[in-house]
């Protein structure tokens, strides 16, 4: 099936796919240029999907194999593949996370193996606000400075839900001490190497506490300066949504960050399909930045 790749941003972050079938059933090769546009572009958009459950977990499933989140309480009944995101209730229940995915991130990030990408389908959307915002990672690792690049090169950041969960969920419990045995803090490669595209991303997030071999007093300042980095406009892609969207994104190469809504006025239900990882490649001291010669 002949479909339309139509860049979202002039520097390429970002593709809007035009033409495909609204179930996702692709035929191999349609499906392998589709793979092929997200390992280039690093999110897709698809809009005026119409997918059951079975449709979007099967579409992921080609990608890779799926992760199912916990706690199980919030994915879809009978599809635990789905996690449902958002304020929609049934029978006066809620059916999601609320608030889920506040503050740039990527899925996993404070686990070994985080998670490659993920899949968000818009079933129920608010006329305002509910956002979602990209951050291109590899763009951010390219603009950061020589200097900076060279100190950070073969280092890892420390990631520690532990000591993080009561500032990025203060709406939430506690963590249990189970809860906490079961999230252990991880180090990752900051400059991380992408095993389809060989590019090189800032890997960093907002589960980082500690940069490898060096003092707080200079590491912590690091980590928010690369963050606030990431952030900056030319490296952003802002999805407005409308029902029947669907986003897939790369977690190895962009963070992403839900916005708010007005939580008493609209309803917001997204689905999400998650895909399994892999432990995150360190990229070679020599990474530079794409297009610059040496
Ligand atoms: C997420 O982080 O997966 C949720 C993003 C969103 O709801 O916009």
């Amino acid at each position: 099936m002949a479909f339309e790749i139509r860049p979202l941003t002039s520097s390429g972050f970002g593709a809007e796919l035009i033409g495909l079938d609204p179930t996702l059933a692709l035929d191999e090769p349609t499906f392998q240029a589709v793979q092929q546009a997200w390992f280039d572009h690093s999110i897709l958009v698809f809009r005026g999907l119409d997918m059951t459950p079975e449709q979007h977990i099967a579409f992921t499933r080609r990608l890779g194999p799926l992760h199912i989140m916990v706690p199980l309480q919030y994915n879809l009944d009978g599809y635990p593949e789905i996690f449902v995101v958002g304020n929609a209730e049934e029978g006066g229940k809620a059916v999601g996370m609320r608030r889920a995915g506040m503050g740039f991130h990527s899925d996993g990030e404070d686990k070994a193996i985080p998670n490659a990408g993920s899949f968000l389908y818009g079933v129920i959307v608010p006329p305002e606000g509910g956002d979602t915002i990209f951050a291109d990672m590899y763009a951010a690792w390219n603009a950061l400075p020589e200097a900076t690049r060279a100190k950070l090169s073969g280092r890892r950041a420390r990631f520690s839900r532990v000591e993080l969960h009561h500032v990025h969920y203060p709406h939430l419990p506690a963590l249990t001490e189970q809860q906490k045995l079961d999230r252990p803090d991880v180090w990752h490669p900051i400059a991380r190497k992408h095993p389809r595209s060989g590019r090189t991303a800032l890997y960093i997030g907002r589960w980082a506490v500690e940069i490898e071999g060096m003092p707080a007093e200079e590491g912590k300042p690091l980590i928010e300066t690369l963050c606030a980095h990431a952030q900056k406009p030319e490296f952003l892609y802002r999805h407005r949504w409308q029902p029947g969207d669907g986003v897939l994104w790369d977690n190895r190469c962009t963070q992403h960050c839900a916005t708010p809504f007005d939580e008493e006025r609209y309803t917001r239900r997204m689905h999400r399909t998650t895909l399994e990882g892999e432990v995150p490649l360190l990229a070679s001291a020599a990474a530079v930045p794409q297009g610059v010669s040496v």
